[in-house]
């Protein structure tokens, strides 16, 4: 079975992603691609809170993997010239721990917490006085002697990042006083960064080129710097080291990541529902049987980009593959 967050276009980080996207990763909100509603608001989040000489508001920021959510909360950090801490839902195990970062913080300081969705319940609760009140609650004692003691914590502001915003509670979420949902980018917007990611790292890449990675890249700049890192090293090795369009197509042959960025596994999905199952409806677990991936990885991993792709529905009796479905295979519709 293939490692599925070590695909060449998981939206996931992998090993080797984060050097490479730190050296990307725009610093100012001028220098960042896309979101275009998000930019503007926080233009004038951040002006607004200058103005005042207060800390901006807790920002929640909610969107796909690979989307720039942790550079746009290092973009806001650098544009209002705050202090960025940097820490995730799942590092934070105890309320101790949380106690810890708080207290060290600083006025103004940026304190991200990233799938901050996996809190643990205890630790979120420490969170909202802290979030509302800028007062950390500790209870000393148990049973009826039990006492709570308030530090009060200088002005921050949290910035916290999500792919599932459903999964936040209802009292963390409306703590929240900003939230901006990540949409995929537009293929030319994916052109635009990676010509400015080639200009970084001194590669020649023709404009052809740069669109056919962007057509590849799930409409995610994580996926598209990726596939720019791979082609970069083939046309170092089988060509004159300047990116063409040539060598991009062979390259990706060779990746076997097809026109629309789908790899063989997203193609084996389709492949498998329309040669055993006529197309579907079938069930998930059934689905996951006949290809031998796990039924969860089918549906938070490869489902979604196929569904966007408008290539697979779901159905209360199982998975179907579309028309549009049909056609990306080369093949007319299901047998009747
Ligand atoms: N690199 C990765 N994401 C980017 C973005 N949104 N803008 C500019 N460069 C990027």
């Amino acid at each position: 079975m293939i490692d599925t967050n070590n695909r060449l276009i998981s939206p996931i980080e992998r090993q080797g992603d984060e050097a490479w996207d730190l050296s990307l990763r725009p610093k100012t909100l001028s220098e960042y691609i896309g979101q275009n509603k998000i930019k503007q608001n926080l233009e004038i989040t951040v002006a607004a809170a200058q103005k005042r000489g207060e800390p901006i508001e807790h920002v929640l920021l909610y969107g796909a993997p690979g989307l720039g959510k942790t550079t746009l909360a290092h973009v806001i950090a650098n544009e209002i010239g705050a202090n960025i801490r940097v820490t995730s839902g799942p590092a934070i195990e105890k309320s101790g721990d949380l106690a810890a970062i708080l207290t060290n913080l600083e006025a103004g300081d940026i304190l991200f917490i990233d799938e901050i969705h996996r809190l643990p319940k205890i630790v979120e609760e420490i969170l909202y006085p802290a979030m509302e009140d800028y007062a950390l609650d500790i209870i000393m004692g148990k049973g009826p002697s039990a006492r709570t003691l308030r530090l009060d914590l200088p002005k921050f502001t949290i910035i916290g990042a999500t792919t599932m915003a459903s999964l936040l509670s209802a009292p963390l979420r409306d703590r929240f006083g900003i939230t901006h949902h990540l949409n995929f980018y537009e293929t030319a917007d994916i052109e635009k960064i990676l010509r400015r990611s080639a200009r970084i790292l001194g590669i020649e890449i023709d404009g052809e080129a740069a669109l056919a990675i962007a057509q590849r890249s799930r409409r995610t700049p994580r996926i598209a710097n990726r596939l720019l890192k791979r082609v970069r090293d083939y046309c170092e090795v089988k060509g004159d080291g300047k990116i063409s369009v040539k060598d991009s197509l062979e390259a990706f042959h060779m990746l076997e990541v097809d026109e629309l960025g789908l790899d063989l596994i997203d193609r084996c999905i389709l492949e498998t529902i329309v040669n055993k199952f006529q197309g579907g409806p079938v069930g998930l677990n059934t689905l996951a049987a006949s290809t031998g991936e796990e039924m969860d990885t089918i549906e938070n991993v490869y489902e979604p980009y196929l569904m966007q792709l408008g290539f697979l529905d779901r159905s209360p009796r199982g998975r179907l593959v579309t028309t549009l479905g049909y056609k990306h295979l080369g093949l007319t519709g299901p047998l009747v």
